[in-house]
């Protein structure tokens, strides 16, 4: 009886140990994570004290091993100790609990009032700008919008355009070459040939895309820059439609007023070939600006920007396209000094920069 008496006691003096050291962590004024591992490891002392493998339980068992006058005293020593042990866990989980939601809270409190932080919005390069009101003038006039590889052959690249092998205009589109009979394509012109061969003719497209030249940057040249290629082909079409569609996108980027120079030049696919000029969007054609020399035009008062023609009948050929039958005009230009010169960008590097202190002026 002793025995067991004694082992009762040392549980629960072995539990008045633990949780002082538990009560002495205090419950009020702790921070959420030391709340959450105070009422953490009460449990596990509940567990520890009160558990199926504790001495409390080892007592109970003991209870039935006694002499039968002494079990009914000794059964309620065993039970007024576990109740207290009980009820003091109890009284401090509920403690602890109070504090944790106290705390909880407190840290998940929300100031309303806070000033949000707002998405950095994005916008498009001023190309892309460029080009998409460029495209949406054409389709207006009933163009399609044509996208193609900017991986080709010689034989789009060049040859099915009137440039055989050793033509003197390969030399000026020098570009870059892959070890397998590839190249990027110099010109946006390789989307005529594929357009044709996939479409047949009567055509009408434009071909927005990238192009690449073996060039060294400077202000002036990069080495991969953007085009935009026209084609028309029908029955009956002449040099006076290439003259009025071009005349007539261009009045519509830049106002009413805009006038046309088409000069003589040379392509190989067109004949004949002209460059053609448009009047300075910011003199109007005058040359003078504010009383001083206008900048984008040097005082010309006229915009220099593409090559454009009659097609070759070779080209037409070589799309199985009959020349007697059907004629068309091209034309070609590039976006990137059109741009700069309407952003008064002195550098056509900067569009590629991706700084975007400079990309951010132009939303
Ligand atoms: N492909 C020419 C170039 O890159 C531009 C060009 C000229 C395109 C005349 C045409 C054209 O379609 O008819 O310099």
């Amino acid at each position: 009886m002793t025995e067991a008496r004694d082992k009762l006691e040392a549980a629960r003096d072995a539990f008045n140990r633990d949780f002082e050291k538990l009560k002495s962590r205090g419950s009020e004024g702790l921070g959420l994570a030391e709340t959450e591992l105070l009422l953490r490891d009460l449990g596990e002392a509940k567990i520890r004290h009160t558990g199926k493998k504790s001495r409390l339980a080892e007592s109970k068992n003991l209870i039935g091993k006694l002499a039968p006058e002494h079990r009914g005293e000794f059964g309620q020593y065993v039970q007024s100790i576990e109740k207290s042990i009980v009820e003091t866990i109890v009284a401090f989980e509920l403690l602890i609990n109070k504090s944790l939601s106290k705390t909880r809270t407190k840290a998940e409190r929300l100031d309303v009032t806070l000033p949000g932080r707002r998405p950095r919005t994005g916008h498009l390069h001023p190309i892309t700008i460029l080009r998409q009101k460029i495209e949406d003038i054409f389709v207006s006039m009933g163009y399609t919008i044509e996208d193609d590889r900017e991986i080709e052959t010689d034989y789009y690249n060049f040859d099915a355009l009137n440039i055989p092998e050793g033509h003197p205009a390969r030399e000026s589109q020098d570009t870059f070459y892959t070890t397998d009979g590839f190249a990027l394509r110099s010109q946006t012109s390789t989307v005529q040939i594929r357009a044709m061969e996939r479409r047949g003719v009567p055509i009408r497209i434009i071909a927005p895309g990238k192009v690449f030249r073996r060039d060294t940057p400077d202000m002036t040249h990069v080495p991969m820059f953007h085009q935009i290629e026209g084609l028309c082909v029908d029955k009956g079409i002449t040099m006076a439609h290439l003259k009025g569609t071009v005349t007539e996108w261009l009045k519509r980027l830049f106002g009413e007023d805009t006038t046309t120079r088409f000069r003589p030049s040379y392509f190989p696919f067109t004949e004949p070939s002209a460059e053609f000029d448009f009047s300075c969007f910011k003199c109007h054609g005058s040359g003078k600006f504010d009383g001083e020399r206008c900048r984008p035009c040097k005082g010309s008062g006229w915009i220099e920007l593409g090559g454009s023609g009659m097609v070759h009948p070779n080209v037409l050929k070589a799309v199985g396209v009959d020349p007697q039958v059907y004629s068309g005009f091209a034309f070609g230009f590039g976006l990137e000094r059109m741009c700069a010169l309407m952003y008064s960008l002195d550098d056509i590097r900067l569009m590629f920069d991706n700084d975007v202190r400079f990309l951010e002026q132009f939303t």
